[in-house]
């Protein structure tokens, strides 16, 4: 048996631990389990006790074939020639999670880490300890933790219950004190600063800390001469699909000479309609195969100047796994576009002419709105300064945002972008933040009935563009 499993395993390239490989042996079906791990297209390169483990308690989904690398993790380079795109992170053939309660807890303690991390250099929380240590300390105390509940009172007070690796602690926030955002959500990270109540059972905040990013300049000249242009939310297939729009915007491309400066094209999700996505969809249906829709926006992107490279990324209507982060597209639908095309996860930092892109899809808006009070599909911009105060892309847990369960979370932003794009919303809005330059890039369908339903205004045919020398950013508009 161990040796028809070895040879299994070595004809795809998989190494198999000596332990995983007697837990396999012991498994009631073994043969069985081999199967599901060889059909998980995030399947480790290295199969560990703990891999067989997981399968054995989880059997995977599956998912349309993935790229069997390493995950993208180089750092990024200072000086990178014009027409070069580096990929700095991406969840793409680095995915490790197989569905079960114990990666959901890796990739909540690894974003508590992270974020603590961040958060230990603010000079106001310097000397934070855990929570179980507060408890001992009881006065002045200085901690991190993941917000379980949070809940406002009768009097108008917050009362959040944060957890840590091994402890939790109840929180009362009265009004009037300082705090770094004016809303708490489930699952983000916060610094609190403050001391145990009488009794010692909750602590009494003094001040609350977001991690936030830091204040800064902005993009200071570099040099390059190249422009990035933002085209999100295509949705080809869709009856709604604005083809004039999109005509206008190709001819305008391959014609006019304010356009001769744009290199890059980022695609930062829903490039198709897909299938399936909300009821009553096949109605406004076009294309009724998913891979017909791709093979209709390859023909309309080989329209787009070969000067152009185009970067793309899925969405929560693309070919791929619903659930955060997701891969790039499957290769049976690369191989459709043209070989220079990038493809990229989502979301994802990319490193362009010595900028750094951080391109985010934006499903957990629709849970920043849910949660919110004052946030709008139609300010997107808004809700992006939301998610760099939390250095979080999707917080939330549980409710629209599909999460998978990585052992690391890749929606933390651990990195301060110079720019920071998204979609998902049909609005095109751009703005700054801390330094930070802030897109969110249209769409190319006019509205459907889902989002009459849910009184969704789209703005269409809008193309958002920054200048990557100057940091200048302003919109062509293809609408009419
Ligand atoms: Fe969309």
């Amino acid at each position: 048996m161990k040796n028809r499993i070895l040879k299994v395993f070595a004809q795809k390239g998989i190494l198999v631990d000596p332990d995983a490989l007697d837990a396999l042996t012991k498994a009631p079906d073994a043969m069985k389990c081999v199967n599901h791990i060889l059909d998980d297209p995030d399947r480790p390169l290295i199969l560990t006790k703990d891999d067989v483990e997981n399968y054995l308690t989880c059997q995977p989904k599956a998912r349309p074939k993935a790229r069997a690398e390493e995950p993208k993790t180089e750092p990024p380079a200072a000086d990178l020639m014009p027409g070069e795109v580096k990929v700095v992170k991406d969840i793409t053939g680095g995915s490790t999670c197989v569905g079960n309660v114990i990666d959901f807890a890796k990739l909540f303690n690894d974003r508590y880490l992270t974020l603590r991390k961040l958060l230990q250099k603010r000079r106001e929380l310097s000397g934070l300890v855990s929570i179980s240590k507060a408890k001992k300390v009881q006065r002045d105390v200085r901690f991190v933790g993941i917000v379980n509940d949070a809940r406002e009172t009768k009097n108008g007070h917050t009362m959040l219950e944060l957890e840590d690796e091994d402890d939790k602690v109840q929180v009362l926030l009265m009004k009037g004190v300082k705090r770094s955002a004016d809303y708490y959500i489930n699952d983000e990270v916060l610094g609190v600063v403050g001391s145990f109540s009488r009794d010692g059972d909750i602590v009494v905040a003094k001040e609350i800390i977001h991690p936030d990013v830091p204040v800064n300049s902005g993009m200071t000249p570099n040099g390059s001469r190249s422009v990035l242009a933002f085209v999100s939310d295509i949705h080809v297939g869709s009856t709604e699909f604005l083809s004039e729009g999109w005509n206008r915007f190709v001819s305008w491309l391959n014609k006019d000479p304010a356009a001769e400066e744009i290199r890059y094209i980022l695609m930062p999700g829903d490039l198709v309609d897909g299938i399936g996505i909300y009821p009553g969809q096949e109605d406004e249906l076009l294309i009724e195969d998913i891979y017909d829709q791709y093979q209709e926006l390859a023909k309309l992107v080989s329209n787009i100047p070969k000067r152009i490279k185009i970067i793309m990324m899925p969405g929560n209507h693309d070919a791929v796994r619903l659930a955060e982060p997701q891969p790039a597209l499957p290769k049976e639908v690369e191989s459709m576009f043209d070989p220079g095309t990038i493809f990229v996860g989502n979301p994802c930092y990319l490193e362009i002419e010595g900028r750094s892109v951080l391109a985010y899809h934006g499903r957990s808006m629709d849970d920043f709105v849910g949660n919110v009070r004052n946030l709008s599909h139609s300010r997107p911009e808004e809700i992006m300064k939301e998610m760099l105060r939390r250095r979080h892309m999707a917080p939330i847990y549980g409710e629209r945002t599909a999460l998978a369960p990585e052992q690391k979370d890749y929606l933390v932003i651990d990195k301060v972008p110079d720019i920071f794009v998204t979609g998902h919303v049909h609005v095109c809005s751009i703005g700054e933040y801390r330094g930070i330059k802030l897109i969110n890039a249209s769409a190319w369908q006019s509205q459907t009935g889902y989002q009459r339903m849910h009184n969704q205004i789209p703005d269409p045919c809008k193309v958002p563009m920054i200048d990557l020398g100057s940091g200048k950013m302003w919109v062509e508009d293809f609408s009419s």
